[in-house]
């Protein structure tokens, strides 16, 4: 039986290694063009600033609606959005909601049904919540409206993200 020779001849030797070395050269400039095209998707979403809405003055334990704006960073994109929100106190506690039906996402407003007083309510599906924003058993809400992180500094209302009910 004849043993096959594994020989490397020069024209191959010199193959691989110009392979080798250009591969190198080009993981090298092109690892840097990548890491700059993704890095805002692989930067981890940073908290969102608390924006001022309104003068602390201006509660009323009757919820009222306010609309304010917010800085969005998406990635490469950064815009101004517009967000609205529930607001009443009770005392000292304020509590704001936010507007978005926790069923398929319309706009909750208060007070507006004739035949459920001092309740948010949902138009399109006539969903219910209580004015903490519990949803009402039996209508098509099946959670509670969103809470704004919130904060009062200087008499006035700061609000963050709206975030479920209990969560941190
Ligand atoms: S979206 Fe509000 S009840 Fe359906």
């Amino acid at each position: 039986m004849s043993e096959k020779r594994h020989q490397v001849s020069r024209r191959q030797f010199l193959n691989y290694t110009l392979t080798g070395v250009g591969g190198f050269m080009a993981a090298g400039m092109l690892m840097p063009m990548v890491r700059f095209a993704l890095d805002p998707v692989l930067r981890p979403t940073e908290n969102q600033e608390m924006v001022q809405v309104v003068s602390v003055d201006e509660l009323t334990e009757e919820p009222q609606r306010f609309d304010f704006k917010i800085n969005q960073v998406d990635a490469w994109y950064e815009s101004e959005e517009s967000r609205s929100a529930w607001v009443y106190k009770n005392g000292d506690k304020v509590t704001a909601l936010s507007p978005i039906c926790k069923h398929l996402g319309c706009t909750v407003n208060w007070n507006s049904d004739p035949k459920n007083k001092n309740m948010f309510f949902c138009p399109c599906h006539y969903g219910l919540y209580e004015k903490d924003g519990t949803n009402v058993p039996g209508t098509p809400p099946l959670g509670p409206l969103d809470h704004y992180e919130h904060e009062i500094r200087d008499g006035f209302l700061y609000l963050g993200k709206a975030k479920p009910k209990g969560a941190g």
